[in-house]
């Protein structure tokens, strides 16, 4: 096995350098403290590997992007988000046999317990469907106490994540309905998941809602392209509450208010509403690409950069050319992709971008694909934790399938006060 020696002051210390499926090397640095006294310092973690995990690959220089070996482009043209929510949690794609039961889990844990309905009733139309969210999720434990159990259990754990993805749909719909002041629309059984979404988004007594085919495989094709990115912010956050054996209904909870961050999940609303403000004050793209250099204004050009994609985020280049595509097929209009064409033509052009390496991310575009199907801004978030839920399922359970299980604590290195004594008042 290669190794890496550190040498400092009279210690030497070797550590093993550990290989992943794709040719990723680390060093292994688990006994370092134990050995020499020294912690490593990595403010964000940009170059510490938390877990080995079988899920999802990501090649940020190449721009590839994989869930259990397969390309995110073959999943996206291709399979349903359930096949894909079952590709992560469970490791393969599920067969006929498998498949119909994990959709009769789905169906069959749809619906809220009714008492919740009251919970809405405490929250004020304008509330962020995002607080909502993560409200009611963590509620979960309370009403589905029997799937919820302190030990993990196979057979729990396939009804709580079957519970959890399923009953998400209809959390969001819900806070949709309280905010218009429409009746909630209860799920129907004989609609597949992006279909039973819409519709309990969209229909209602004196408005039916009519399925489109292009627009279910438009919102179909965001949930798996959301799905599961390995390490990220909120995931990660899923994992360090679960570690501490928190149930999966609490550990999700942390994983959407982590997400909901402007820098993270958050960004597809903060990138629609720059577009917006762009379109609105007729901004020239660029003035734009000017503040967004400019590191005294609070111009921020959302939905560029990324921490691991140094290359053009492959969900982005998909979400962009089916934008074209179905906007040209359903002769759709909206200013929003052209100002975003143009500010991405504009940054890819300016060194600050290239040396930097800062491409489109995947909430670039995401936005304006929502906006067509008449998801309000305020829900891209929470439509964004819908799609990565079950990954964040999937990385939970990694996480418990692995022996020891350890509590995630990190180290830190103290720069306050050295000793020092209380002081009286007339002291101070
Ligand atoms: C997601 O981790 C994941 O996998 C996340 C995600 C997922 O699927 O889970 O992919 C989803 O969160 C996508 C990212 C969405 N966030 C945004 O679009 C917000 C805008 N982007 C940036 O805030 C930033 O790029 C981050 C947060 C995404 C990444 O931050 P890093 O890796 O800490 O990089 P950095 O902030 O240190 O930036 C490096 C340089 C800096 O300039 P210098 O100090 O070198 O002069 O690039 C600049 C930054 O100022 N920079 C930007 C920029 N992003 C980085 N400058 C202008 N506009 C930007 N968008």
């Amino acid at each position: 096995m290669d190794k890496a020696v550190l040498t400092y002051d009279t210690l030497t210390h070797e550590m093993p350098i550990i290989e992943g499926s794709e040719g990723e090397k680390a060093v292994d640095i688990s006994k370092l403290r134990q050995a020499t006294g020294l912690i490593t310092l990595d403010v964000g973690y940009q170059n510490t590997g938390s877990c080995t995990s079988t899920i999802t690959f990501i090649d940020g220089d190449r721009g590839i992007l994989r869930y259990r070996g397969i390309p995110i482009e073959e999943l996206a043209e291709k399979a349903s988000f359930s096949e894909v929510a079952y590709l992560l949690i469970y490791g393969n794609l599920p067969n006929r046999e498998e498949q119909q039961a994990f959709s009769q889990r789905l169906t069959q844990n749809s619906m809220i317990h009714e008492e919740m309905l009251r919970f809405f009733d405490g929250f004020p139309p304008t509330a962020h469907p995002m607080a909502i969210l993560a409200t009611m999720v963590n509620s979960m434990s309370v009403y589905y106490t029997d799937y919820y159990t302190e030990d993990f259990q196979a057979d729990t754990f396939d009804l709580m994540a079957a519970s959890l993805i399923s009953r998400i749909r209809t959390i969001a719909a819900y806070s949709y309905k309280h905010s218009i002041g429409q009746p909630h629309v209860y799920p129907k059984r004989d609609l597949k998941y992006a279909s039973n979404f819409l519709y309990m988004m969209f229909d209602s007594p004196v408005n039916p809602y009519i399925p489109d085919p292009d627009i279910e495989r438009a919102l179909s094709t965001l949930l798996i392209l959301h799905a599961d990115h390995e390490q990220n912010c909120s995931t990660s956050t899923v994992r360090l509450v679960g570690s501490s054996m928190a149930n999966l209904y609490a550990s999700i909870c942390a994983g959407i208010c982590a997400l909901w961050g402007p820098l993270h999940g958050g960004a597809n609303q903060k990138v629609i509403e720059m577009l917006e403000e762009i379109n609105r004050n007729k901004l020239s793209i660029q003035s734009c690409i000017e503040s967004a250099k400019d590191k005294t204004s609070k111009f921020r050009l959302f939905g560029f950069g990324h921490r691991v994609y140094k290359n053009y985020d492959p969900r982005a280049k998909i979400l962009k050319k089916y934008c074209e595509t179905i906007f040209r097929k359903n002769n759709y209009q909206d200013p929003l992709i052209n100002i975003a064409m143009e500010l991405e033509d504009a940054a890819l052009k300016d060194d600050f971008f290239v040396d930097r390496k800062l491409y489109p991310n995947v909430d670039f575009y995401s936005g304006i694909l929502y906006r067509m199907i008449g998801i309000p801004t305020n829900m891209f978030t929470v439509m964004f934790a819908i799609g990565r839920l079950p990954g964040m399922i999937a990385q939970w359970k990694e996480m418990h399938d692995t022996d020891p299980l350890k509590i995630g604590r990190p180290r830190q290195i103290y720069m306050g006060n050295t000793l020092r004594h209380y002081a009286p008042m007339e002291e101070r």
